[in-house]
């Protein structure tokens, strides 16, 4: 019988993962607890990220970039949160805030900020929530208004991720409020053009090395050649790059379960009780045996999901909410029986388990909570 190739990962995706996790356990790791504990931006971990051209690696080649395909980035992402999930940011964020312009951007703005941010020189987020709108994103009052040659922004973004750290901003602001959804258009913003600040980074349950603040917007007067795809059209854009990169969410939920998974494994083999190693209880055995196969589960999920980002198939709605949706609930048992395993040990921060549980409550909520991924898939199996 002929071998069937499809499940099973290409030779170069297998060695991006053994590079990618190099330099992670040698380079990210070590500065994992440490942003944790001083909730403070790993610039460690992003230079060492950065010089092995994991920092942005879905850039393509025609900007300076790696070229990562989407599976490949997938894999950066996982393998870098399985250390460390606020250094796993840098590279999912760095898509997240590109991904517009990659969909839909001129040329000349593509290499005016791609460039930069494949080199290493700035990081890109994302600004679409506001402190009013949320999972009902369509409903902003940020606005940008015409003037000459330029657009003038107004308004307040919220829970932007990197916020401070990065150069870029790709903002979405109504240029139509009459026209709700198709009144949106996106904007790429430099955080040295006059009228942008930063609110005080928000005190937060994990992932505290990477900052999350407010963005504010007082009369930023940017050229109009800064507007992304057609005006109107930025609400679908928003949308179109969630369908991405919910994806790389997914691969952040699954390195967070999987490096618990490691942690915990190695622990109960080596922890003896009444003795023996805990391992050789059939309650731990099937304890690890369920983190396992839900983690494996949720990886091919992803992975599929990867897949058709990459081809762009119409399908990508469902896969990348479904991905989302189980591998972050998966990161959320897997490190919460985790922490279980290790007992005492894995409430204190002496290990990493309990900064892992944290770090994997947020896979659920951000880049659309799970009951928005229940709402986007039900729509694409419901309508007709
Ligand atoms: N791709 C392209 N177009 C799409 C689309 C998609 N996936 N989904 C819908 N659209 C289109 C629709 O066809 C519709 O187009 P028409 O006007 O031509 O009919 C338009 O977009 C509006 O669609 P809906 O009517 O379905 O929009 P809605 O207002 O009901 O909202 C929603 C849909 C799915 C709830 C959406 O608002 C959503 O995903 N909300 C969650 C927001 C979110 O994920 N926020 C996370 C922010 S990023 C983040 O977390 C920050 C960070 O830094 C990590």
């Amino acid at each position: 019988m002929s071998e069937i190739p499809l499940f099973a990962l290409p030779e170069e995706h297998e060695a991006i993962r053994e590079a990618c996790a190099a330099v992670c356990r040698d380079k990210v790791a070590p500065h994992a607890a440490e942003a944790d504990r001083l909730s403070e931006f790993p610039q460690a971990s992003y230079d060492a990220l950065r010089a092995a051209d994991f920092h942005a690696p879905h850039v393509p080649e025609a900007y300076d970039g790696a070229g990562a395909d989407a599976l490949a980035t997938a894999i950066v992402i996982e393998e870098v949160a399985r250390v460390c999930a606020s250094s796993s940011l840098i590279p999912a964020v760095n898509k997240l805030g590109s991904m517009p312009l990659i969909l839909a951007g001129t040329e000349e703005l593509k290499q005016q900020y791609l460039v930069p941010l494949a080199r290493g020189e700035a990081m890109f987020s994302y600004c679409l929530s506001e402190p009013e709108a949320g999972s009902d994103a369509a409903s902003m009052k940020t606005r940008a208004v015409r003037s000459g040659d330029s657009w003038v922004l107004n308004g307040v973004k919220r829970w932007i991720t990197n916020a401070g750290v990065s150069e870029f901003y790709t903002v979405f602001a109504v240029t139509d409020p009459e026209a709700g959804a198709r009144g949106i258009s996106a904007f790429v913003v430099e955080k040295s053009d006059a009228g942008v600040s930063f609110g005080a980074p928000e005190k937060k349950l994990g992932i505290k090395g990477s900052p999350t603040c407010e963005v504010y917007l007082d009369n930023v007067t940017i050229p109009a050649s800064r507007l992304i795809g057609n005006e109107g059209e930025g609400f679908k854009l928003a949308l179109r790059t969630l369908d991405h990169t919910r994806v790389t969410i997914a691969a952040q939920a699954l390195g967070i379960a999987q490096g618990a998974l490691d942690h915990a494994v190695a622990y109960v083999r080596e922890r003896k009780q009444f003795g023996q190693a805990v391992a050789d209880f059939q309650g731990i055995q099937f304890m690890v045996a369920d983190m396992g196969m839900k983690l494996e589960a949720a990886r091919q999920l992803t992975y599929a999901a990867a897949a058709r980002s990459e081809r762009g198939d119409s399908d990508l709605t469902f896969f990348g909410a479904a991905a989302k949706c189980f591998a972050s609930d998966v990161a959320m048992e897997v490190t919460t029986d985790a922490v279980q395993l290790l007992g005492g040990y894995g409430y204190v921060n002496d290990y990493p388990l309990e900064r892992m549980m944290r770090d994997a409550k947020i896979t659920q909520i951000y880049e659309g909570t799970n009951q928005i991924q229940r709402m986007v898939m039900g729509r694409k199996l419901l309508q007709g």
